[in-house]
């Protein structure tokens, strides 16, 4: 008769109520892949459940209760009562990865969080597992779907933004409040995460600088698509002289970029490193039954005995002023030496055009041009002088530009 393994579901939501389900069905395989019954020994709701009684009564515990409080003080509390834990909690792992990981060290306990970046993506394992002895150059993801959805809806249909986020809430890809999936937040809480098992160093939400997609236009993207570019909210986890850098950031990609063709609601992660060349993974990176897949992975890798390494490792210097190439939208005046002086403001603070379009709009012009890579710092300051020139007619866009070819 095998062992009996005792589940404390902290949690019966989408995700809670898709795993209990899922554990029911999936018993017998899980049973024969890791040796042990599974069995839910409690479960926590807000009025359901005693805390102390659940994590007394069961061997491993599984948090799906998302949010920083009460989360972090039941997976700490489990972890130092020497149980494993598995969690889909992005912010959790994100803000507190270095008091929890440090509680399952002492413990010699296993937290497992693959749910946490993704959806049913196996990216965390295969960052921290499959390639945990290769040196990694870099991780690109499209890690939130809702953005992925918007942007591909602004670029199928030239709908707005504020069209395209309506679609997304009707169709259940965004949520009443879309505040942290449009501003870039949800995705820089799982670049953190990636980025701290990648380069095995201390990573924190607060580390990782972040931009959304809610300033860009309809045409921005028109334009872009003439040059053979797709506009996509990247996560760029990468090392550079002297440190790592962690960014969030709406950006261009070449046609033959990896992370190019992905549409909708998929998240998708690319690693690179010399040994690898390039992994791509691309799959639902949300949704209860897609979630809990990934929940259910790590119920079994821990039942069956698997010990990932949660390596201490080093602490890495975080940059944030690094090289980048922009797309830069001009609305002007039509009139002589506009371009001049642009360029002008371009040239005194070190950078150089790669490529200009010119429109006429009646008395009004539009420049659309795309800079070669120069420190940020350089570019946003000579953004600050244009904003100031006169012949300015709407204040400019800029959007970065990855060059970069892929083969
Ligand atoms: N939904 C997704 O597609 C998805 C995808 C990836 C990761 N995740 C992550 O998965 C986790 C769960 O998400 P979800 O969408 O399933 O959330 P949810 O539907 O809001 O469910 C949350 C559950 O936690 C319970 N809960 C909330 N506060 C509690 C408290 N103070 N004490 C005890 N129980 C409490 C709720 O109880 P009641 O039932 O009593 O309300 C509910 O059962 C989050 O970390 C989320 O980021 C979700």
């Amino acid at each position: 008769m095998p062992e009996p393994a005792r589940i404390g579901l902290l949690g019966r939501g989408t995700v809670g109520s898709a795993f209990h389900d899922l554990l029911a069905e999936r018993a017998g395989a899980v049973e024969a892949a890791s040796g042990h019954r599974p069995e839910i020994s409690g479960v926590l709701r807000r009025d359901q459940g005693d805390f102390e009684r659940i994590l007394a009564g069961s061997d491993l515990i599984v948090e799906l209760i998302g949010g920083l409080e009460p989360a972090r003080e039941y997976v700490l509390a489990a972890l130092r009562a020497g149980k494993p834990v598995v969690t889909a909690n992005k912010q959790l792992v994100a803000q507190h990865g270095d008091e929890l990981f440090a509680a399952a060290r002492e413990a010699g306990v296993q937290l497992r969080f693959e749910a946490s970046v993704a959806g049913a993506v196996p990216v965390i394992r295969v960052v921290q597992e499959s390639l945990g002895t290769i040196e990694l150059e870099r991780i690109s993801g499209i890690v939130n779907g809702t953005t992925n959805f918007i942007l591909s809806e602004m670029t199928s249909t030239g709908a707005s933004y504020g069209d395209a986020l309506a679609r997304a809430q009707e169709l259940g890809y965004a949520e009443a409040d879309p505040t942290d999936d449009v501003n870039g937040a949800d995705a820089a809480a799982k670049m953190a995460i990636l980025a701290r098992l990648a380069f095995h160093t201390s990573v924190h939400l607060d580390d990782v600088s972040y931009e959304g997609i809610t300033e860009i236009r309809p045409d921005d993207i028109a334009y872009a698509r003439e040059l053979g570019l797709s506009l996509k909210l990247l996560g760029i986890a990468e090392r550079r002289e002297g440190g790592i850098s962690v960014r969030v950031f709406p950006c261009f990609l070449l046609s033959g970029h990896p992370l190019a063709p992905i549409e909708g609601s998929f998240n998708a992660i690319t690693v690179e490193a010399p040994a690898i060349t390039e992994i791509t993974m691309s799959g639902p990176g949300a949704g209860g039954i897609e979630t809990a897949s990934a929940v259910l992975s790590d119920v079994v890798s821990i039942l069956a005995g698997e010990a990932p390494v949660h390596s201490p490792g080093r602490s890495l210097e975080i940059l944030h002023d690094l090289d980048s190439s922009f797309y830069l939208h001009l609305e002007v005046a039509d009139r002589p030496g506009v371009l001049a002086s642009i360029a002008e403001v371009l040239g005194r603070n070190g950078l150089s055009v790669r490529s200009v379009v010119q429109r006429g709009t009646g008395s009004e012009a539009r420049l659309v041009m795309v800079t070669h890579p120069a420190p940020e710092s350089d570019f946003y300051a000579a953004l600050d002088e244009i904003s100031e020139l006169d012949f300015l007619r709407a204040a400019p866009r800029a959007i970065r530009v990855i060059e970069e070819e892929y083969r």
